[in-house]
């Protein structure tokens, strides 16, 4: 299987997307020197080129491609090349009114944007799978080709016809008879047991709340039917090029893709991160993704794109402040990252991100932007062949399932103020700030390597994930989790006791009576801390081996957090310094240990294989002292004892 080495060659990609049929091709000879002296090595070519391929249904223009593949190739830039299938061409549409999506409302998703087609269109897969294999056959020989790129940021539902009957199909595919369906949606409440197949429906607009595991099994349905679509690309490139890697970049902890299922397709996991640049915990939200991402690749993994300056599609967007794109580019390399990429080369001037920025910006070669790029590239060279192919490893694995997302998140909860993707947030960043790394781990991996795994919240457990969980305690491994865990099985039907009762007796709680939802900004007090979001009225079990009670209140002198051996649960969101100081102090008892002790707020330091990287997310200069002696490989300098770092300054530290 090709690997992502087998495109970086011991470097550091650099590059980003690049749409030069947006350009008249003088400006490509102009490119191509700006390129190569800022750097580099890698574009992304033809991600919406379709209608330029073809431009009316079975055509082929491709001189335009081979010219560019061609200068790429002269110039010693690697080309990613994509397959334009995420935006087709208007003549499809209009053709073929079939391959547009409709929303749950009934509307069609019409041509003028992008991603206007449906996973379940055997017209779409049909023109999809030749503009493939048409691509393929071209440019499988072609000495720039380095890496293939599925598409774009798979990411639509369709409710429509076809999409209705395909999902009949992945229905009687999982379970067979209607009586297994019947049972498993619970028909039996509000009239809704099915009689029929055809009677059976996307989970379409409808009067009030909708049938909960319909939803599940459709967000279920949708991964898998993206999923069918990328395979179907993938197989063709991978048959006229086997070695070749393939990718398909996902979104950051995008709700509509199950990526551990996705990541094991891919021979190289690649991902699109955009942190607000002035969000307070814009760095973390970048390490959040960067480490889920690592461990879906289980190694080194692709930056596929990020923004070298404002994106355009936040309600006001905001520029990087001198030397912020460098420093968050840096932290992806220390977290695994081997290629640092871009949406996109050079900023366009017209078309829907005109005001998105690019690694040339409207104010060119002479903008910061561009200079801030070029000396981004210089420092990637210096240091790419002492990073690429390292590991970074960690001790601490966070547990994250889409399952266990896509059912807490239905209509009927108890609490719309519980969500998912923040309540995982709030538990890497009390490890991010503690300076532990961490890994992401699907529930049912191994984990066994691991000295501490927490569940920030798995709404939704298999049997499989709950035997798993509790052979890693029985193996001596800890175990800390959040509220909300263990609730339903994997149909979304509660389990008896309202958690599981074989996770209740490992935390050592023997009744959970009732969910006591907090609102938006209340808090409850607990010894020696405030709990936001949720609190719970539970009863402990006279083997539990410690107990912090809530403070006051209808849960006074009930247990906010219990422990029972190795094996903790807490009912409530500690504010962020409690969370960080509870997991912190377990995780040093489980043995794992922050990267560097004693760091000052706001510096990040990451390992990845012998050289510890040094981030200083703060714009005030601060010293850190580092033990022994080690080379910057940034600057060159030797470090000894201390080394001070800027305004989001960095060091790249080799023993
Ligand atoms: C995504 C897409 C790009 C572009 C950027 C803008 O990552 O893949 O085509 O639209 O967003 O931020």
């Amino acid at each position: 299987m090709p690997r992502l080495s087998d495109a970086t060659r011991g470097r550091v990609l650099f590059g980003g997307d690049y749409n030069p049929e947006q350009w008249p091709e003088k400006t490509w000879h102009e490119d191509v020197r700006l390129m190569k002296d800022a750097g580099v090595n890698s574009v992304t070519l033809g991600v919406f080129s379709w209608a330029k391929l073809e431009p009316e249904p079975g055509a082929r223009e491709f001189g335009w491609l081979d010219r560019l593949m061609d200068l790429m190739h002269e110039n010693g830039i690697g080309v990613v090349l994509a397959t334009p299938t995420s935006s087709p061409p208007p003549w499809m549409g209009r053709l073929h009114p079939e391959t547009l999506p409709r929303d749950a409302e009934g509307r069609v998703e019409w041509w003028g944007g992008r991603q206007h087609f449906s996973h379940s269109s055997a017209t779409y897969r049909h023109y999809a799978a030749a503009i493939t294999e048409a691509l393929a056959a071209r440019y499988a020989g072609h000495p720039a080709l380095t890496m293939w790129h599925i598409n774009n940021e798979y990411c639509t539902f369709d409710y429509g016809d076809e999409a209705a009957a395909a999902f009949r199909r992945w229905l009687r595919e999982k379970y067979g008879t209607l009586d297994a369906l019947n049972t498993a949606w619970g028909t039996a409440f509000w009239s809704q047991g099915y009689d029929s197949w055809d009677g059976i429906l996307p989970p379409r607009h409808a009067h009030y709340m909708k049938n909960p595991t319909q939803v599940l099994d459709f967000r279920r349905f949708t991964s898998d039917m993206l999923l069918e679509c990328y395979t179907a690309e993938r197989d063709i490139v991978a048959r006229h090029t086997p070695h070749i890697p393939v990718t398909t970049n996902f979104m950051p902890l995008w709700i509509g893709q199950d990526a551990w299922r996705w990541a094991e397709e891919e021979d190289v996991v690649s991902v699109d991160i955009y942190p607000d640049p002035r969000a307070p915990l814009g760095a973390q939200n970048g390490a959040l993704v960067q480490d889920m991402t690592r461990s879906q690749a289980r190694g080194p993994w692709m930056l596929m794109e990020q923004a070298a300056g404002p994106v355009n599609w936040r309600g006001v967007n905001h520029p990087k402040p001198r030397g912020l794109n460098r420093l968050w580019s840096l932290q992806a390399v220390a977290r695994g990252a081997d290629a640092v990429c871009y949406f996109q080369w050079r900023q366009s001037r017209q078309g829907a991100e005109k005001f998105h920025s690019g690694m040339v910006s409207h104010a060119g070669e002479q903008g910061r932007t561009y200079q801030e790029i070029k000396q981004l590239g210089t420092e990637l060279a210096r240091i790419g062949g002492e990073v690429s192919d390292r590991h970074s490893v960690s001790d601490v694995a966070i547990l994250h399932d889409w399952n266990a997302w896509w059912a807490g998140v239905q209509e009927g909860r108890l609490s719309t103020q519980v969500d998912h993707p923040a309540v995982l947030g709030a538990w890497h960043r009390a490890l991010w700030e503690a300076n532990v790394t961490t890994d992401f781990a699907h529930p049912e991996h191994a984990l066994s390597g691991y000295k501490m795994v927490v569940v920030p919240q798995l709404y939704l457990l298999t049997d499989a994930v709950i035997e798993n969980l509790l052979a890693y305690v029985r193996g001596g491994g800890t175990l800390v989790s959040g509220f909300l865990t263990g609730v339903a099985d994997e149909d979304d039907r509660v389990r008896p006791g309202g958690m599981d009762a074989r996770l209740r007796e490992l935390f050592g709680i023997r009744t959970l009576h009732e969910w006591w939802p907090l609102d938006a900004g209340e808090t409850v007090e607990c010894d020696g801390f405030r709990g936001t979001l949720w609190s719970e009225e539970i009863e402990a079990a006279d083997e539990v081996t410690e107990t912090v009670p809530y403070k006051g209140g209808e849960l006074d002198g009930l247990p906010a957090v219990l422990r029972r051996g190795r094996a903790w649960y807490v009912s409530t969101l500690p504010e962020p310094e409690a969370l960080r100081a509870l997991l912190s102090g377990i995780a040093a008892d489980a043995g794992a240990r922050p990267v560097l002790a004693g760091l000052p707020a706001g510096v990040e330091a990451v390992r990845r294989g012998e050289l510890l990287f040094l981030l200083n997310h703060g714009r005030e200069p601060v010293t850190v002292a580092v033990p022994d002696t080690h080379e910057d490989l940034l600057t060159g300098e030797t470090v000894t004892d201390r080394i001070t770092l800027g305004r989001y300054g960095a060091a790249v530290l080799k023993p």
